[in-house]
């Protein structure tokens, strides 16, 4: 099983302005992103990310129909369309293996990333760094504890993006 967590930062390393939007992020940025979901056939995001998309980001809402979508949250247990939703970051996993899926996306926002990161359940890191600074902002992972090393394994650059690729080699 690969879980990957993919994300568009800035060169800071923000995942979204202080407002939580993403304006800053270039269209390849959500394009390279709905390749990925594409690839693996499915996609693990916390509740606020679900809910922006749903609201405010019809293309990529549309651009996802084919593709298992599970939203974590502890609250709310329906989902629309055909959303599904998970109480905890292992029971995502575990309903997409049962689904056959051996690839899975997970992706932000930082309350979900940071609960894969430190439940340890990423073993390869995808960022598409965007060629901006932005402050405040927010980061990858906001967990005190957390110290992930990481393995490069590839560098790809795409137009003004670069878009690198690690493993997770040990986690403290
Ligand atoms: N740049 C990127 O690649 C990217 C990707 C995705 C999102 N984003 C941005 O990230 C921002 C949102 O980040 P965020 O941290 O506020 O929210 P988030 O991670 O999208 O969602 C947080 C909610 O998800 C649920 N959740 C998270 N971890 C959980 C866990 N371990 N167990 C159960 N439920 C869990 C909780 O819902 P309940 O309160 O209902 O329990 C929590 O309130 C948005 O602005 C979005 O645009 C950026």
């Amino acid at each position: 099983m690969t879980t990957t967590l993919w994300l568009g930062i800035s060169a800071n390393g923000m995942i979204a302005d202080k407002n939580g939007e993403e304006d800053f992020l270039s269209e390849e940025t959500g394009e390279l992103f709905v390749q990925q979901v594409q690839k693996t056939g499915c996609v693990i995001m916390g509740k606020t990310a679900y809910s922006r998309i749903n609201k405010n980001l019809p293309g990529r809402k549309s651009s996802l129909q084919q593709v298992d979508k599970i939203f974590l949250s502890k609250t709310s247990h329906q989902g629309i369309d055909e959303w599904l939703s998970a109480g905890s970051p292992q029971e995502s996993i575990e309903m997409l293996a049962s689904r056959g899926h051996k690839n899975i996306t997970v992706t932000g926002g930082t309350k979900t990333a940071s609960s894969f990161l430190t439940a340890n359940l990423i073993n390869e890191v995808v960022l598409a760094i965007n060629p901006v600074l932005i402050s405040p902002g927010y980061p990858i992972c906001t967990d005190e504890k957390l110290l992930a090393n990481l393995t490069l394994m590839s560098v790809q650059r795409k137009s003004n993006l670069i878009v690198v690729k690690y493993t997770v080699s040990n986690h403290i």
